[in-house]
């Protein structure tokens, strides 16, 4: 982030402190930063600590003594203005275009792209007109960092805290890091696992994670790919401006999600584990433990991969993916047949490290000459880095 021009643009919040951090975290990583505050965030924090960690004049006022703040030209200077916090009333204002102070005016001036992490209480947070302006806010092509859940300064446990500073520094960091070598593409990414449902408490589930899917989401996404990841029942953050989540609980769900997706996108990867068989019946009560045996009858769930292999169009790229435990390389080339996939990338639970919950994996990947390459254990987010590598050279080809 080196060099980077950031507006931090503080309003009035409790939570104006936080930003404090955020001014301290950006400028260790480099950047170049401008603090402007609305004038109700000065009753939070005082500007002078803004301005000492900045290292740069904290900007209130249009006016100081006889000189002209101009806000234009602060507008153009920045790479990335993030309003943290952003109040329900500067959220307001700005979804409305009104402009009585610096900040506002700064934002109706800029050229680059205006981030906003709301911080209020969640009764304003939850309130029609603050959703409404923030709906507004990103359909002019702002975006948003949402609220999280959590104790807030009225002492009421909900949504409505900001994000914290090393999140919000994240995602900085992924929207300058996008290099546009997939820019225009579309993705759609299956992940995770599929619960399928016995009865209202209970269900057939495996262990998948999700990260692996979600390692290749942030990698395309960082190259400019727009993404949408289809995903089961997970624990992670998905916090990725190149990223739209659909959350689905069992494969029926799924397949139906991927079907309405499937014609708008360029290329699918399959990194679900998705349930084969489910229940016949899902039992409308909780099933009680009355007899010393029960049995489950299940059927066969649609099989996602493959029906969207039938549909593939020839510009399309199907990425497939196999967990073996014998012959794997013969079995893999078998399935990557029967999908009609273009490459099929290999674990193996018989290497250590690699498969379900761990942050590693150990891949090959087996193309559709029965060519066979071999991958290290790495980290899932470097294994995301080598597939997606392969992907391009075969977007290339295609
Ligand atoms: N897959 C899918 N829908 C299913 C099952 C699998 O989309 N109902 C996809 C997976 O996401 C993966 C590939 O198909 O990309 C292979 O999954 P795998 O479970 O290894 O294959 P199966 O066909 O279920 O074979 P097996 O009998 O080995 O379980």
């Amino acid at each position: 982030m080196t060099g980077k021009k950031i507006i931090v643009a503080v309003s009035g919040s409790i939570a104006a402190y936080k930003s404090l951090l955020l001014v301290r975290l950006l400028k260790k990583s480099g950047c170049e930063v401008k603090v402007i505050m609305s004038p109700a965030a000065c009753h939070f924090v005082a500007p002078l600590s803004f301005a000492t960690l900045s290292e740069n004049e904290v900007l209130v006022d249009f006016f100081k003594d006889d000189t002209w703040n101009n806000h234009v030209a602060l507008g153009l200077w920045a790479d990335i203005i993030i309003v943290a916090p952003a109040s329900a009333n500067t959220i307001a204002k700005a979804a409305n275009g009104i402009c009585d102070n610096m900040l506002l005016a700064t934002y109706l001036s800029a050229k680059c792209p205006v981030v906003f992490c709301p911080a209020m209480d969640l009764d304003m947070y939850k309130h029609p007109s603050t959703v409404q302006n923030l709906n507004k806010l990103q359909s002019f092509g702002n975006q948003i960092i949402y609220a999280k859940y959590g104790e807030l300064a009225s002492g009421l446990i909900g949504e409505g805290r900001l994000a914290e500073p090393e999140e919000i520094l994240n995602y900085l960091q992924q929207m300058l890091e996008t290099s546009h070598e997939l820019a225009g593409k579309k993705f759609l990414i299956t992940a995770g696992p599929t619960y399928e449902a016995i009865d209202p408490v209970r269900f057939i589930g495996n262990h998948s994670s999700g990260k692996m899917g979600l390692a290749l989401a942030e990698t395309i996404a960082n190259k400019g790919g727009l993404v949408e990841l289809v995903i089961g029942p997970n624990q992670l953050d998905i916090n990725h401006i190149g990223i739209s989540v659909t959350n689905c609980m069992s494969a029926e769900e799924m397949y139906t999600a991927c079907q309405q997706l499937h014609p708008m996108v360029d290329v699918c990867i399959f990194a679900a584990a998705v349930a084969d068989y489910r229940p016949s019946e899902v039992a409308p009560q909780k099933i009680k433990k009355n007899d010393s045996e029960f049995h489950l009858t299940l059927v066969k769930n649609r099989d996602i991969a493959y029906e969207l292999g039938i549909q593939k169009r020839p510009h399309q790229i199907h990425v497939g993916f196999a967990l073996e435990t014998e012959n794997e390389e013969i079995n893999g080339l078998k399935k990557l047949e029967k999908k009609n996939f273009d490459f099929l990338v290999l674990n193996s639970l018989n290497d250590p490290g690699a498969g379900f919950k761990l942050d590693t994996n150990k891949i090959k990947i087996i193309e559709t000459s029965g060519k066979v390459n071999s991958f290290d254990l790495k980290s899932k987010t470097e294994v995301a880095k080598d597939i997606v590598e392969f992907l391009i050279s075969h977007l290339i080809e295609k």
